[in-house]
């Protein structure tokens, strides 16, 4: 399809290897917030993971409909239960801008509102992303862009309850990137409502230098496909033009080196498995592209094996580097994992199988150590091995292992909640006690401390307590009606924890309370 704007296709991959010469474009420092996006909100502080429907679907075929089937597919197919949540519609048309200047649903598409959609997702344990444009119009130029009207679309967003916003960059000429991206966070900010910022300007304006201040996550590259077809060098260049950005990423500020294509189109199982664990290897988000709601079963076994979704999650949040390339096979190292081990990607991109000896020194390891070796796809140990370890790699295909001094091999946590949206009502006049649960699970092996919610962020109608430990947390969430009036409440409860191993935040968790009081209470 003919686009509005090709600026992005122009964008050339080898800004990517500009970082150095970032330094000097460096944004005033006046356009910038002074501290980290993610330090005020504990958002991201492992990189998002979720489902996104472009790289299959284009801008056209997306609907209520289409979400709330890839919704049932998340939780169904397992990859809810992996750590995929945040999910909506991309440029799925899903808005326009009345007269009045404001944005309105598009109800033809989302009859149940933008607000109901969201409200659809998060009562199924599930984050709700909402996609717009920093410039005049989104890049189809099928929506409009937020240019003029910042304050007003992050409040709508934020009243429609979206818990991750992309914002493009199509459509934009004659802006200041910073200043714009700058103003955007701070109409995020205004909004009240915490948001994953997810920044898409393929690299354009070097994000990765400032982009942290305002948001989490920037892409690096240009699109990885066309929609509905995945492209194997296209994806591959996009791998390495991210890798050279190592130094930028860490915990809530990502290089995004695009939505996933693993099982698309195009692909064969061994290049599904090189791509994801690439993507995990570079501590990317992981957003998976493809149908979910016909995807066969070694596609999801890929995109749930845990093993691999723990180095991708690590608390320390570094991402991996290639130490050596010769042309066609690479070793991808220095990952340091959150409990000493190392995680170590050999990938041949040749076309026959390869066999390589990775040595202790070239990793930078203690040559005097033996190290266990875990294979994260064939999930078998060996060792403990001294000096070093073989690999034979078929084409297209990777080793993916973990090193460790023990023979463990722990996964950090990997949380997933029964909903995010706790609805309370009371129809008496007279005072009621109204409770409602979420319960939190980490599916990773370490056991968590209680998490912590701030008494004093809470609304005076509202106690939230934290029960049980370990694998499993409750929080019971306590309204006592006495003297309320009629009418809606809400509440965003956020709560905090920290990874007991590494000493690292993890990213907060946030939910929605509603409460609806049908008559004025007495005291
Ligand atoms: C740009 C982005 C894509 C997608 C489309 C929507 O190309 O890079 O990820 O959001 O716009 O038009």
């Amino acid at each position: 399809m003919e686009r509005m704007s090709r600026t992005r296709l122009a964008v050339p991959l080898v800004l990517c290897v500009l970082a150095a010469a970032a330094a000097s474009q460096a944004p005033r420092a006046k356009d910038l917030p002074p501290r980290p996006q993610a330090e005020v909100d504990g958002l991201a502080m492992t990189p998002p993971m979720g489902w996104y429907p472009w790289n299959t679907f284009g801008e056209a075929p997306q609907n209520e409909r289409l979400i709330a089937e890839i919704a049932d597919a998340l939780v169904a197919s397992g990859l809810k239960g992996a750590g995929y949540v945040y999910l909506g519609p991309d440029e799925g048309v899903c808005f326009s801008r009345g007269a009045d200047g404001k944005l309105t649903a598009n109800k033809s598409r989302y009859p149940s509102g933008l607000r109901g959609l969201g409200d659809v997702i998060h009562a199924k344990g599930l984050k709700y992303a909402l996609y717009t444009d920093a410039g005049t119009m989104t890049c189809s130029g099928g929506m409009p862009g937020t240019k003029g009207h910042e304050f007003e679309d992050m409040k709508a967003f934020a009243d429609w309850r979206a818990d991750y916003i992309k914002i493009d960059w199509c459509n934009s000429r004659g802006q200041d990137i910073v200043q714009t991206y700058a103003e955007l966070g701070k109409a995020q900010r205004a909004a009240g409502r915490p948001v994953v910022h997810s920044l898409c300007s393929w690299g354009e304006g070097y994000p990765w230098v400032w982009a942290g201040a305002v948001g989490h996550m920037w892409r690096t590259t240009a699109d990885i496909c066309a929609p509905g077809e995945a492209d194997w060098a296209r994806a591959l260049r996009v791998a390495f033009a991210n890798e050279k950005l190592a130094e930028f990423a860490g915990p809530g500020h990502w290089n995004d080196p695009d939505m996933m294509v693993v099982g698309m189109p195009g692909l064969t199982e061994a290049q599904n498995r090189s791509l994801f664990s690439l993507w995990c290897q570079m501590a990317a988000p992981l957003m998976a592209g493809n149908d979910l709601r016909a995807t066969d079963r070694s596609t999801i076994d890929i995109l749930t094996n845990l093993e691999a979704v723990a180095v991708d999650q690590d608390p320390l949040g570094v991402q991996g580097r290639v130490v050596w390339n010769d042309a066609n096979v690479s070793l991808w190292a220095g990952k340091p994992l959150f409990d000493g081990s190392q995680a170590v990607l050999v990938f041949n991109q040749g076309r026959s199988r390869a066999s390589r000896r990775i040595t202790w020194e070239e990793l930078g390891l203690d040559v005097r150590d033996a190290f266990y070796v875990r294979d994260i796809w064939k999930h078998t140990t060996s060792g403990p091995e001294a000096g070093g370890t073989t690999v034979s790699v078929a084409p297209n295909d990777v080793a993916f292992l973990r090193l460790s001094k023990k023979n463990e091999f722990p996964i950090p946590p990997i949380l997933t909640v029964e909903t995010f949206l706790l609805r309370l009502r009371s129809g008496s006049a007279r005072p009621e006690l109204l409770t409602g649960k979420v319960t939190v699970r980490n599916m990773g092996r370490s056991e968590l401390p209680p998490w912590r919610v701030d008494p004093s962020s809470l609304p005076a109608w509202l106690r939230v307590e934290v029960t049980g430990g370990g694998k499993a947390q409750t929080f019971v969430n306590k309204v006592l009606t006495a003297g309320l009036k009629r009418g809606a409440y809400h509440a965003l409860v956020r709560a905090d924890n920290v990874e007991p191993v590494s000493g690292k935040p993890m990213s907060a968790l946030y939910y929605d309370v509603d409460l609806e009081v049908a008559r004025d209470v007495k005291r």
